[in-house]
């Protein structure tokens, strides 16, 4: 290994454990807000929070996805430079409070949660919907397509797990743009999870047993898909999606970020072309993490980061003591 590709390393490691404290912050941000009925404030003071650290990482960093397009979002937008400028280049995917409705209700699951990768490896996809279709890891690859009817997949999913379609949970976001695929997925025998919001840990429960979760279906939210992509490249899984650009407004806007076909149906390895780490943490407490606990003197957080590079998963429970300044220096 050169001296070079060892620094690489080195700090691709250190930087791992450095997001952490990215989503951290973000987390903690958010969760003072839980359970006020303020979607954009909570959600903005993620931002805010998140900026802040991000601010600190030894990164020449891109947000390739973000809290939206420049001329819409005055933070964190797509194309915003993070860091100190004086790292590497990294691509970097954010969604500081993933479920703000979630967090404005203090309801089950939102998270604050992040991605980066070397420069010019993430998808750079536009703020619109996406459809997806996601299976945890162990089965051959191609195994569904977006373009199969949703009844097919479940009797092959059945099929390919050796139970009957009965046995197969799907999860699905509880839209009414998701009726036919629903009763579909009903028809052909298998049970259907709905979530009110949330679909970025939506997608990794397939990768978890322990979540009775066997397939991810429906449209959600494109930069959720990228990231959720990121942490199923670390942790193993398969996924397509495809954006869902039906007006020439939206293909326009996605031609600019250098999407040629707009009918590309994406592998996770179109999305993350290289190694990546995913950190999340939880808000309100859900399916995959505690949420932000505050106490007498401590702020207690959970958060798992994944590397593609090894495949670890760590979890992190951090107790943080010095309240007064946690959220602001
Ligand atoms: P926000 O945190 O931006 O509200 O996203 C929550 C979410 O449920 C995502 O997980 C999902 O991808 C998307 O919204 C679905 O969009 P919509 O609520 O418009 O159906």
């Amino acid at each position: 290994m050169s001296n070079n590709s060892k620094s690489t390393t080195l700090l691709d490691r250190i930087l791992s454990i450095e997001i952490v404290r990215v989503t951290e912050r973000a987390a903690v941000a958010a969760a003072l807000l839980r359970g006020r009925g303020n979607e954009k404030e909570a959600d903005q003071a993620a931002v805010d929070a998140m900026r802040r650290e991000l601010g600190k990482l030894p990164i020449d960093g891109t947000v390739v996805i973000g809290e939206g397009e420049r001329d819409e979002a005055p933070m964190l937008f797509i194309g915003e430079n993070v860091g100190t400028k004086k790292g590497p280049k990294v691509d970097i995917a954010v969604d500081p409070l993933e479920g703000t409705t979630l967090c404005a209700k203090n309801m089950p699951g939102a998270i604050a949660t992040m991605a980066m990768a070397a420069g010019g490896t993430l998808l750079n996809a536009p703020d619109v919907y996406m459809e997806k279709l996601a299976i945890g890891p162990g089965f051959s690859k191609g195994l569904l397509d977006l373009d199969t009817p949703p009844g097919e997949c479940i009797v092959k999913l059945a099929k390919a797990k050796s139970v009957k379609p009965s046995e197969i949970t799907a999860l699905v976001l509880d839209r009414p743009r998701h009726a036919d695929l629903i009763a579909a997925v009903r028809k052909a025998g298998a049970a259907v999870r709905l979530i009110t919001d949330g679909d970025v840990a939506g997608v990794i429960d397939t990768a978890d047993p322990k979540t009775g979760i066997d397939i991810y279906m429906g449209i959600g939210g494109a930069p959720e898909g990228v990231l959720a992509a990121a942490a199923l490249s670390c942790i193993g899984g398969q996924m397509q999606c495809r954006l869902v650009l039906d007006s020439e407004e939206k293909r326009e806007r996605a031609k600019k970020m250098g999407i040629k076909d707009p009918r590309k149906k994406y592998g996770i390895e179109d999305m993350v072309r290289g190694d990546v780490v995913f950190a999340a943490t939880g808000v309100t407490t859900g399916s995959m993490l505690k949420g932000v606990l505050f106490r007498e003197g401590c702020i207690e957080t959970e958060t798992v980061v994944m590397r593609s590079a090894t495949g670890t998963v760590r979890w992190i429970r951090a107790q943080h003591r010095q309240l007064t300044k946690f959220d602001r220096d």
